[in-house]
């Protein structure tokens, strides 16, 4: 079903972000018809370029980001057709009036403001936008960095604040416009199986990896800036980890889930310089290996020996309620690993007495893997009977769903449903300013402990799984990282 005509205006049109995942994501949802006719796109950015220079621009950006053969016999004509372009710049008054008169010609739809650039510029570009009129009806859309540390988000939520109120602000973070994340809650409160087992009396830990096999690439200006904490825990992981702990929403209402995402993150036990040392692990990685090749170090790839940002970083967070305590949730991210790999383990306790005796080996507890990329999935780990005549031998075997064989549809990108969400006016998925300023509120102790420590990140080869610290870390509690759906 096509949602709502709309005019999306995109600043920073011309950037990474709209060229690697905005175009290539609002040309797929053309493609399923979910774009209405008169919908209008208009980018902004501060390069002189005409309409067609621009619908050049996008058309390169689908043959380089669209997989071959999904763009041959496609109607690429007719999205580009929705192009349009203005040269503005945040700070400058030229071009300014010629999009109010752009997004005014277009009449009766819903305006949407895409900032897709530096967040420097967010408030610049709303305060332009509201002294043009423009935020009237407006939804803004911006996505992280929301801030470096708590003031800094504080500042910048209170720049966007003043042109748009809070239910007109979209705070995009792509984890949760991806498949495998929405099927967690899908998981958790669609099935009866799972929940009456979903707290302390019946879980041991959860872990939560997100591993990346790239390193920083030509974006380490940016990293070197923020560090695996900022770039992925403070958003991203910790989404995840709302999701896995919150209680049930009393609806998808999206005001019900951030509320209970919220009291996950005021739970979260702080940490700092008392216990910094014992439950988190800084590294940056040194040259190695990575898919067969040499690669460098993230040294090398900066251009500078100087730099003590962490390339991966291993918390273990614990959440102090009445349903997670003493269950850790152990998370790690880092650049450079030993493979691409997103996923969270739920492990359960074992089982409280074995009838079986010790000659049948081991009895493994139960865990269910939910795998976000690539290959997304859920697995739950059972002991079962080894098949066989010759009396009981237990083995661990999953019961294996890839979504891939079992729906054999395109796997949409987090962009396509989140874009289409703030046309809908769904904020579901979206992170409210009090969910942002919480994670800071956790995150803000730990990165000055850090600091105040002084230590160096622990150096990693490229291609392994990070610095031996991370190992300790874990393996201290008698348990280990379970790697690739284990
Ligand atoms: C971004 C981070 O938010 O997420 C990047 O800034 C990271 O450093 C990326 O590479 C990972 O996203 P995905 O969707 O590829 O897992």
């Amino acid at each position: 079903i096509p949602v709502a005509p709309f005019v999306l205006t995109v600043f920073g049109a011309t950037g990474d972000l709209s060229r690697r995942k905005l175009i290539p994501a609002l040309f797929h949802r053309d493609l399923d018809g979910q774009i209405p006719d008169n919908a209008v796109i208009i980018g902004v950015s501060r390069r002189a370029l005409t309409h067609e220079e621009f619908r050049a621009f996008a058309h390169q950006a689908l043959v380089d980001h669209i997989p071959s053969g999904q763009l041959d016999g496609s109607p690429v004509e007719k999205f580009l057709a929705r192009l349009l372009y203005v040269a503005a710049d945040a700070d400058a008054e030229p071009g300014w009036s010629d999009l109010a008169s752009l997004v005014a010609a277009q009449g009766d739809m819903i305006p949407v403001y895409y900032l897709a650039t530096a967040p420097a510029l967010f408030g610049p570009i709303c305060e332009k936008l509201g002294k043009h009129g423009l935020a009237e009806k407006g939804r803004v859309v911006i996505e992280k960095p929301i801030g470096k540390d708590l003031a800094s988000a504080v500042a910048l939520n209170e720049q966007v604040g003043r042109i748009f109120p809070e239910e007109r602000v979209y705070r995009i973070d792509h984890y949760l416009g991806k498949e495998t994340v929405q099927n967690l809650m899908a998981l958790r409160f669609a099935n009866a199986l799972f929940e009456p087992l979903w707290n302390n009396g019946h879980i041991d830990h959860v872990q939560i990896t997100v591993a990346e096999a790239l390193g920083v690439e030509e974006r380490a200006g940016y990293y070197d800036t923020a560090g695996a904490l900022r770039d992925m825990v403070q958003n991203h992981m910790l989404q995840l980890l709302c999701l896995v702990a919150m209680e049930p929403p009393h609806s998808l209402d999206a005001d019900a889930v951030r509320d209970e995402k919220l009291k996950v993150l005021r739970a979260l036990k702080p940490i700092d310089e008392h216990n910094m040392a014992s439950v988190t692990v800084r590294g940056q990685y040194r040259a190695g290996a990575s898919a067969g090749g040499a690669v460098p170090g993230y040294l090398e790839e900066l251009g500078s020996s100087r730099s003590q940002t962490e390339t991966f970083v291993a918390v273990k967070a614990e959440v102090e309620n009445w349903r997670w305590a003493g269950v850790p949730f152990y998370l790690r991210t880092g650049k450079r690993l030993a493979s691409r790999v997103s996923e969270i383990v739920v492990a359960f306790r074992p089982v409280p007495h074995s009838v079986f005796g010790e000659a049948v080996g081991p009895l493994e507890a139960n865990r269910l893997v939910i795998r976000l990329q690539p290959d997304e999935g859920v697995k739950l780990w059972l002991m079962i009977k080894d098949p066989g005549p010759g009396g009981i031998r237990l083995t661990h075997v999953p019961l294996d769903m890839s979504f891939a064989k079992a729906f054999k549809v395109r796997n949409p990108d987090a962009y396509e449903r989140l874009i289409l969400d703030v046309v809908r006016g769904n904020q579901t998925l979206f992170m409210r300013r009090d969910e942002v300023e919480a994670a800071w509120t956790w995150v803000d102790p730990i990165l000055q402990a850090w600091r105040n420590a002084k230590e160096a990140p622990r150096p990693y080869t490229a291609g392994t799984w990070g610095p031996s610290a991370s190992i300790a870390l874990i393996e201290r509690d008698g348990r280990t990282w379970l790697e690739d759906g284990a």
